[in-house]
């Protein structure tokens, strides 16, 4: 419904707008807003919010979700739980940019060219500026290098078809940060950085790019940072309400129906950013705070 909603508004402003829409990137509005029909790859698919972001893409009439992962057997049992969907599994390690290229070659030649690539995987280790180079490495190319490897393979097919939708997952440590986890923190802007430097650069040539910051989603990274408790691990980290990884691929599809660049899965974190902005020293001396309040909690 929502999708219909959005062609409707769409529609209106093509009416009643001072400057036409020229009619190629009217029927490219048209077809980003749902999913119904699409090809759709998502990286980080064995569990979490890439999880939820295959049921519910299979549950918007999505064509094919090849859903990929590090943890082949674990895409593998995603495909096993929704018997009868159009889902792939495979192995993908998204630091691999051969790999990559590899699969979007095999995805176009053996189901159709690829309409949206949801670059989801991402890790968070807990660091800070003495973590050694191998960490901030590893969380650099899953969570910034892979994206510009997706980017690589799949925008010569998409500035050649004058279509594509590229949706990178940040976080809201990209815009704000994550408390406990320098890394992730440095990481994660970077991701939102290039996500607006591709979607400028490429708005042009037909293809779209989102970019994804959720706050606090119950999934395995979060229970990591807290012993296995997703409340404690969000107050630590600032994430505010935990919410289920179906529920946030929902959140995230009604967003990208309106065709959002910056997709917040917790909206009322957005008053955060609006005061970050505005006043960068009350902000960092409310995030000391925040820090002091967590030490004493993880101490506990
Ligand atoms: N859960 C949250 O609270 C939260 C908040 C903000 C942002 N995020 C982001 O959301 C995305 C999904 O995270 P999640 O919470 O579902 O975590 P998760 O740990 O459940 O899922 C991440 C998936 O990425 C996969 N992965 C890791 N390295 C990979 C690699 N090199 N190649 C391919 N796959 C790899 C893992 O195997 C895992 O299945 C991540 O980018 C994460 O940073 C999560």
């Amino acid at each position: 419904m929502a999708g219909a909603e959005a062609h409707a508004r769409n529609a209106r402003t093509d009416r009643v707008g001072a400057v036409a829409r020229p009619a190629r990137e009217q029927l490219n509005i048209l077809r980003r807003v749902n999913p119904e029909g699409k090809v759709a790859v998502v990286t980080g698919a064995a569990g979490g919010i890439g999880g939820g972001l295959v049921r519910a893409l299979v549950d918007r009439g999505a064509r094919s979700v090849v859903a990929t992962d590090l943890d082949g057997a674990g895409v593998e049992r995603l495909r096993d739980e929704l018997p009868g969907a159009p889902v792939v599994a495979c192995a993908l390690d998204v630091t691999d940019q051969d790999a990559t290229r590899a699969l979007v070659e095999e995805t176009e030649r053996e189901i159709g060219p690829v309409d949206v690539w949801f670059a989801n995987a991402g890790v968070s280790t807990g660091s800070d500026a003495d973590t050694p180079d191998e960490i901030w490495d590893r969380q650099w190319r899953v969570n910034v290098l892979a994206h510009v490897y997706a980017a690589r393979a799949l925008l010569p097919g998409w500035t050649d078809r004058g279509e594509g939708h590229l949706v990178t997952t940040a976080s809201m440590a990209g815009i704000l940060s994550a408390a406990g986890d320098a890394a992730y923190s440095a990481t994660k802007h970077a991701a939102l950085g290039l996500a607006e430097w591709l979607a400028f650069s490429y708005a042009g040539r037909g293809v779209r790019v989102s970019c994804i910051c959720p706050g606090a989603v119950d999934t395995a990274m979060l229970r990591a940072g807290a012993g296995g408790d997703p409340e404690k691990a969000s107050a630590v980290i600032g994430g505010g309400e935990v919410i289920s990884p179906d529920e946030a691929a929902e959140r995230v599809l009604d967003e990208l129906a309106e065709d959002r660049f910056l997709i917040l899965t917790h909206p009322q974190m957005r008053e955060f950013v609006v005061g970050k902005a505005q006043e960068p020293e009350r902000w960092i001396r409310g995030m000391a705070k925040l820090w002091a309040r967590a030490q004493a909690m993880l101490a506990q």
